[in-house]
């Protein structure tokens, strides 16, 4: 049997390309390019999204990550990379004591830049990436991807229009267990001179972005204390140790601007809490929940119902009216957190049509640096320490 073809149907999209250079290929550099596989399917931009070009340090690596991960070709040099005129943006995936060069070399170039965060390994660095931001009109942004999911959007929008009254205490905590055994062998998450410190920057610049973005509160000063529980690590050659020069866990208190105070904890060596990133958010009216492992739900307490029903309540945020959820399936169909990643490109993407801001951009990134930073400060001094910037 023969189909007749009754029309010549081109399946083209005539969108503006966006070209992307993606700056290492491992963990983040996956979550990133399914972004850019995925996004054009699901949102409608002003852009096509093209993933050109993985950069890595070793071109056979870096040829079959780019295969694998669905992008045009491989380099090993980032500095003919950014020469190209047909690359518009640079994303930094690689691990923190690269961020700045790379990002500052982009900018230069006059590329848009997409960072993994933290944003830098000090603030006097973060401080520079800002200001070089702020001079180009090229678009910046950091990867602080779980303020973009469905519940943690819509947890901002009922914030900011008063559901919880007026916000009076954060707790946030985030846990993981992986390092909890002492043969886990040492990496660059576990060397200072590599990522700048250990559970703090990785996890607690997480909960301080996800404070800002849903309470709108800044932090005015804080006070920490940290353990390094394993001293050193397998290299995974030989018998060889190597010191660790990270914190395992890192809890921390802060006083917010207009009287608002907060807990917060990192560990990597909590057992059985495997990606525990949960926030609880109490105010004169009510209180919200999030928590990754229950991505989709919020628990919400409010005096405003009648008195005798009053309790937590579960809002599964996957109804059309959600944040976000609209552009997958009918209501009710789950995302994951590889979406969240998704969210955060289609908005970013977005912004660069309508100049509209976007948040988190380095300026965000420079604020949650210097909460990372005080609290360090505030671990030697034994006092609470201020956030200046
Ligand atoms: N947003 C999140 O939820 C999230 C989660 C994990 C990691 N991160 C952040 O993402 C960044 C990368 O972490 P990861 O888990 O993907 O690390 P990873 O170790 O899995 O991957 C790092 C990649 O960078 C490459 N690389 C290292 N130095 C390089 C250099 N100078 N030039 C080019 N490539 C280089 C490595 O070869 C590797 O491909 C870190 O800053 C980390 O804090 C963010």
């Amino acid at each position: 049997m023969s189909i007749a073809a009754t029309k010549n149907v081109v399946l083209s999209d005539e969108s503006p390309i966006l070209n992307v250079a993606m700056i290492g290929h491992a963990f983040m550099g996956r979550a990133h390019s399914n972004a850019y596989r995925q996004v054009n399917h699901f949102f409608d931009l002003p852009f096509r999204v093209v993933a050109k070009v993985v950069v890595g340090r070793a071109l056979d690596r870096a040829g079959a990550a780019a295969a694998k991960l669905g992008f045009e070709e491989a380099s090993i040099s980032l500095e003919e990379v950014l020469a190209r005129d047909d690359i518009d943006l640079v994303d930094v995936a690689t691990p923190n004591d690269s961020h700045f060069a790379i990002a500052m070399a982009a900018l230069k170039a006059g590329k848009h830049v997409l960072c993994e965060k933290p944003l830098a390994m000090t603030v006097a660095e973060a401080k520079l990436m800002a200001a070089e931001a702020k001079k180009r009109k090229a678009k910046v942004g950091l990867w602080h991807n779980y303020r973009s999911a469905p519940a943690t959007k819509l947890a901002a929008l009922m914030i900011a229009r008063g559901d919880i009254g007026v916000v009076r205490q954060v707790r946030a905590v985030y846990l993981q267990d992986w390092l909890s055994d002492a043969s886990v062998p040492a990496s660059w998450r576990t060397d200072k001179k590599l990522c700048g410190s250990g559970a703090h920057g990785d996890l607690n610049a997480h909960l301080i972005d996800l404070t800002r973005a849903l309470t709108g509160l800044e932090f005015l000063s804080v006070c920490g204390m940290q353990q390094t529980f394993t001293k050193e690590r397998p290299t995974g050659k030989g018998k060889a140790k190597a010191e660790v020069t990270v914190d395992d866990a890192f809890c921390f208190l802060a006083r917010f601007a207009g009287g608002a105070i907060g807990t917060f904890e990192a560990t990597r060596v909590a057992p059985g809490r495997k990606n525990y990133n949960r926030i609880e958010i109490s105010g004169t009216k009510g209180t919200i929940i999030w928590n990754l492992e229950r991505m989709n739900e919020l628990q919400f307490f409010s005096f405003a119902d009648q008195r005798d029903a009053q309790g937590f309540r579960t809002i599964m945020c996957m109804d059309s009216v959600h944040p976000y959820a609209a552009n997958w399936w009918p209501d009710g169909h789950t995302v994951g957190y590889e979406h969240t990643f998704v969210h955060h490109l289609a908005d970013f993407v977005s912004s660069l049509k309508s100049g509209a801001a976007f948040a988190p951009n380095f300026h965000d990134g420079l604020k949650v640096q210097a909460v990372l930073e005080a609290a360090m400060q505030s671990v030697k001094s034994g006092t609470f320490v201020k956030v200046n910037v």
